[in-house]
């Protein structure tokens, strides 16, 4: 969406206050802020990019699948400030929202998202705010992400202006069974609620199990062309058993 639409959009949604300067002021400002939303997210993109460029020299392979991004639309934007019960005007989105700027990040193994999140949060001028972490915990129905709400310096003529921005890190297994699980939950008007909640818990605990099996094998894959190097070429192939070590304290993160 481009930001005459999101503007348009925005004023459609929004009752049209009776004094015309007060409207006229408060569309100018809310293109600006979305413009500035939209800074945020180009610099975190940005930042994410060179840090997979770095750590997939270093370590051989992308630690980012990849990325996408978003504007929180204006009737989401209008929904949640009701929803807080906070005026609908420019300000309070500022004040009371910090999802306007949202940025998902893929990756393939669960090891990686927290490697991600280590080396974005160590820059300078990126701030944790706020940390959720629901692969630790996941969500009673399965989700599991790790969310950041980070504040971000964008640099306008005006001087720098912090700008906050949710982060998503997920994996490619979270991340798909995310997907499904909004399409089911928001698309349909679901009949035998119970079993189908069940089902998508289970779906969600099976696709975790899965991502803890393949990050073993990824390291027993990697032990095992160590091994085969020629410096521990005299050394014994690795054993499964030796490397299923990884899964009790892997387990125990993914408990449900
Ligand atoms: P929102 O009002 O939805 O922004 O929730 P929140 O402010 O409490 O934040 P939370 O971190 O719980 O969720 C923010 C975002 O994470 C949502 O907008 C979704 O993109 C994603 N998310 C959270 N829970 C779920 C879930 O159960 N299923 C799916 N598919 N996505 C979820
Ligand atoms: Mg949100």
């Amino acid at each position: 969406m481009s930001f005459n639409e999101i503007q348009t959009d925005f004023i459609k949604k929004i009752k049209l206050p009776s004094d015309p300067q007060y409207f006229y002021d408060q569309s100018v400002q809310f293109g600006e802020l979305m413009m500035m939303y939209n800074c945020a997210i180009r610099e975190v993109r940005t930042k994410l990019e060179v840090l997979n460029d770095e750590l997939s020299i270093r370590n051989s392979r992308n630690p980012i699948e990849f990325i996408e991004s978003r504007i929180k639309r204006p009737l989401s934007i209008v929904d949640k400030l009701k929803r807080y019960g906070e005026p609908v005007n420019v300000e309070s989105i500022e004040r009371s929202l910090n999802d306007v700027a949202g940025i998902r990040v893929i990756c393939p193994f669960i090891d990686d998202i927290y490697s991600v999140a280590d080396m974005l949060l160590s820059q300078d001028d990126i701030t944790l705010i706020k940390k959720k972490d629901y692969i630790e915990n996941p969500k009673p129905n399965g989700y599991r992400s790790l969310h950041l709400i980070v504040a971000v310096p964008v640099p306008m003529i005006r001087g720098h202006q912090e700008c906050m921005a949710e982060i998503q890190i997920r994996t490619l297994a979270m991340d798909f069974w995310a997907a499904l699980e909004h399409q089911l939950k928001y698309k349909q008007q679901i009949g035998d609620e119970e079993t189908i909640v069940a089902e998508l818990k289970r779906c969600a605990d099976e696709t975790s199990s899965t991502d803890i099996n393949l990050l073993a094998l990824r390291e027993l894959i990697t032990a095992g062309k160590e091994e085969l190097s020629p410096a521990g070429s005299d050394k014994q192939q690795p054993e499964i058993k030796k490397h299923s070590a990884l899964r009790p304290s892997l387990k125990r993160r993914h408990q449900y």
